[in-house]
């Protein structure tokens, strides 16, 4: 019976050391340590000992059953684990997969211009200041010196929004909130969105940009104003390039010009660019009106000053040689990342 005992546990032990998976161990438990099972079986048998035997042989029973019973515990724990680790396997994220690249973006080349711009003008001591796009008749005309019934505003038409409120036309009308809000002696532009009522072709829309600037202060004359701007235009296009000033007419300036550069596609000879004539308008500019610095508290007796306004998208056009103004609007990835 010893010797039966014996053989069943080490082909208990081998069986459950061959099996490779949950059901199989389950169904050796079952096989071995079940109610039926054939370590139980021999239990059985022990009503064919002795009295003395019987308590060995019971003890060298549970003894075996107790090992079987703790391999198979054993296996089982390996297996669950081993299931485990190969599902954690299974389920790892590669956190090393290259990102998608981003694309990065360029700064529209109207921007380029601007940022030149201000760099320009803040070197010779001017701040940039911001005025809204939504503006006040009061501030887009009244101040300027064009009240309601001035022709000038046929030029100027645009959207309103109810009776007093307008898309600016300009960017004039920040003249007259800086010169409420500071005291001279003031130099500042106001770089910004203007809207018109316009046709859109290849050199007009409805919405372009303007940098507007402005000078007050005791003494400021019309030599001033063609030194700044000659200095900002031989930064832009060049050192030989020459300022010429027009006589012209804004109702805010007194007097008033119209500044041309010579032509940087030719240098002044004359080209398709400048239409034969050697120049190129790039700016309106003037005096500032005794009635604008009036109405905003400034003594005309005292104070001089004069304003210029620039228009950055025929400035942006000129520079990059672009044809079509339309462009700049369109924004057509193709066109844009040439700058
Ligand atoms: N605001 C004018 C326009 O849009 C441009 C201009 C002309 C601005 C003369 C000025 C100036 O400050 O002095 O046509």
């Amino acid at each position: 019976m010893k010797a039966q005992l014996e053989a069943i546990k080490s082909a208990a032990i081998a069986a459950v050391n061959a099996a490779n998976d949950q059901t199989q161990i389950e169904a050796l438990r079952v096989q071995y340590l079940g109610k039926k099972g054939e370590l139980t079986a021999i239990l059985k048998q022990m009503g064919s000992l002795s009295p003395e035997e019987r308590p060995v042989m019971g003890q060298l029973v549970n003894e075996a059953k107790a090992v079987v019973e703790n391999l198979i515990t054993e296996k089982t724990t390996a297996m669950k684990e081993k299931a485990q680790q190969e599902k954690l396997k299974a389920e790892t994220i590669d956190i090393t997969l290259p990102a998608k690249p981003v694309k990065k973006g360029k700064l529209h080349p109207l921007n380029t211009v601007l940022d030149d711009m201000i760099d320009i003008f803040t070197s010779m001591g001017f701040d940039v200041v911001d005025g809204p796009e939504v503006e006040t008749d009061h501030y887009n005309f009244e101040c300027l010196n064009v009240p309601a019934d001035h022709p000038a505003r046929d030029m100027q038409d645009t959207f309103y929004l109810g009776e007093n409120l307008l898309l600016r036309t300009q960017t004039s009308a920040a003249q007259i909130r800086t010169m409420e809000n500071r005291k001279p002696p003031i130099r500042v532009i106001c770089p910004g969105r203007v809207f018109r009522a316009d046709e859109v072709d290849a050199t007009h829309s409805p919405v372009f940009h303007q940098i507007e600037g402005l000078v007050v202060d005791k003494g400021v004359t019309m030599c001033d104003l063609k030194g700044v701007l000659e200095q900002f235009a031989q930064e832009i296009y060049g050192k030989d390039t020459q300022v010429k000033f027009r006589p012209s007419f804004f109702p805010f300036t007194e007097p008033s010009v119209e500044v041309d550069v010579t032509c940087s596609e030719c240098g002044g000879k004359g080209c398709r660019v400048c239409k034969g004539s050697g120049w190129i308008e790039i700016l309106g500019a003037g005096m500032v009106h005794p009635n604008v610095l009036r109405s905003c508290g400034i003594d005309p007796e005292e104070y001089s000053g004069f304003a210029f306004g620039i228009g950055l998208d025929r400035l942006t056009t000129t520079r990059y040689k672009i044809s079509d103004i339309r462009l700049l609007f369109e924004n057509d990835k193709r066109f844009l990342e040439q700058f």
